[in-house]
């Protein structure tokens, strides 16, 4: 029955604390940094459009599938995936979908973290006025300032996993709930602040029509994977994360109510993002295909030249690390309830342990904007020729494990889970809405997924 077992790990309050805390766990960095950049080097419009449909399409029935296996599983991805399995007769080798996400979450963590803090210390250069009046290039200069020191993103970086540590310790109702009820709602008002500084930049239409005037020939069968990897990496979907969250979900709550939710204000957030970025771009002569310092090299100029911009500024890093920080927690949250259910550590205990060995991963993303910045390991093959390791992490988990998570978490809602057990967990009957939700997970979503990777592989 829906919600018979119980998490050991507690359960949400409500079914709007779930909602805000898988929208704290999709709404992040995911959106307001990597979106622009990535949707900047795709060409825009015909790769957004990609992402939109794949959002729909694949997106919200994955997260649907994710949230109805960690519901009835109510434990870790891996115990849940366990338990299931042998609930349904499906081989015992399926634990290992948990593994694979474990794995894929601390793989993303140990990059996030450093981007996140690439936010946290902007805080402080907003906040200081540091941006007052500068141009494009002064603007530039000092991102390249930062990245290029190792120390600094070192330590930087140290803080935000000790800030995710700390939250993950504290559990599931005190620590994380809390930290992103205020938060989301704040981060609304402020990006729609930025949309109306970008309205009277001066090129609001070219930056609404380079998002959203598809150009196909602008898109490749890379950029068509990389908006489908993005579709998973920004709801947070395919290594558990929503697994986990669904796992503490009042059994009562509609599964797909709640997951339609999610996703919209995920998008929104994204959109708004973009519809702040590019007018910008546009307007100072920069390149939209500037890459992952995209954000950093052009909101500042933003800051530098409105009334109040540093106060701006200041908050909108702060709403973006806050934003970094409730993702954060749900890419280590498998891990973590894996080691407290399997190898009886208390929470904090965990978090220490999953902490520390993402952080030390992370100097492999520290290292690849300065120092290792010429390590490109897979120069042979064109489409990787200038990828660093940062980069490379970001592919193989963004755009590989992700989809291939997603894709297995299909297979098994659809395929192998009994149509009782899915009727009866998703509590929308056996009518329309649950068709065509299982139509497209056994069906669509697999068979989407493994058309854009074997145009993507055709490509190498
Ligand atoms: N969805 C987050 C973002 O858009 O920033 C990133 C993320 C969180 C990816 C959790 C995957 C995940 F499991």
């Amino acid at each position: 029955m829906a919600g018979e077992r119980e998490s050991i790990h507690g359960q949400w309050s409500s079914r709007l604390a779930f909602i805000l805390a898988a929208t704290g766990s999709a709404v992040g960095l995911g959106n307001i940094w990597k979106f622009p950049y990535i949707a900047g080097e795709n060409g825009g419009g015909a790769f957004v459009l990609v992402y939109l449909l794949c959002i729909a399409v694949i997106g919200i029935p994955i997260m649907m599938a994710e949230v109805l296996l960690g519901r009835r599983g109510r434990q870790s991805p891996i115990n849940t995936m366990r338990t299931l399995a042998a609930e349904e007769g499906a081989s015992k080798y399926w634990r290992l979908l948990g593994w694979a996400g474990v794995l894929a979450g601390f793989l993303i963590l140990s990059y996030y973290s450093v981007i996140a803090g690439w936010a946290m210390s902007y805080v402080f250069r907003t906040g200081s006025g540091l941006f007052t009046g500068l141009t494009a290039d002064g603007v530039q200069s000092i991102f390249n300032n930062l990245i290029s020191d190792p120390e600094r993103l070192l330590a930087w970086h140290t803080l935000f996993m000790v800030m995710t540590m700390i939250i993950v310790a504290r559990g599931v109702r005190s620590g994380l709930e809390k930290a992103v009820k205020l938060l989301m709602p704040i981060l609304f008002v402020i990006l729609f602040v930025l949309v109306g500084y970008a309205w009277n930049s001066g090129a609001f239409d070219e930056g609404v029509k380079f998002l959203f005037q598809p150009d196909f020939g602008a898109i490749t069968a890379n950029g068509v994977l990389i908006a489908m990897g993005h579709a998973f990496f920004t709801l947070s979907l395919g290594m558990g994360a929503i697994m986990v969250y669904g796992s503490y979900l009042p059994g009562d709550a509609s599964i797909a109510k709640t997951s339609i939710a999610v996703s919209l204000m995920d998008t929104t957030v994204a959109l708004l993002a973009g519809l702040a970025i590019f007018p910008i771009v546009f307007a100072n002569g920069l390149e939209p295909g500037a890459g992952p310092g995209l954000i950093f090299q052009t909101l500042p100029i933003a800051f530098g030249h409105m009334q109040y911009g540093a106060f701006f500024g200041m908050l909108f890093f702060v709403l973006l690390v806050f934003a970094a920080w409730s993702s954060s927690i749900s890419l280590i949250e498998p891990a973590v309830a894996w080691l407290v259910e399997n190898k009886g550590m208390t929470r904090v205990y965990a978090s220490i342990v999953a902490g520390f060995a993402t952080w030390a991963m992370g100097l492999l993303t520290v290292l690849s904007f300065n120092l290792w910045s010429d390590v490109k390991l897979l120069s042979m093959i064109e489409v990787f020729e200038d990828y660093t390791l940062f980069d490379l992490l970001d592919y193989l988990t963004a755009n590989i494990m992700l989809p291939l998570g997603g894709l297995l978490i299909a297979v098994f809602a659809a395929w192998k889970m009994s149509r009782a057990s899915s009727v009866d967990e998703l509590g929308m009957g056996d009518r329309f809405f649950y068709r065509l939700w299982r139509f497209l997970v056994r069906y669509i979503t697999p068979v989407a997924v493994i058309i854009v990777f074997l145009n993507a592989i055709s490509l190498i």
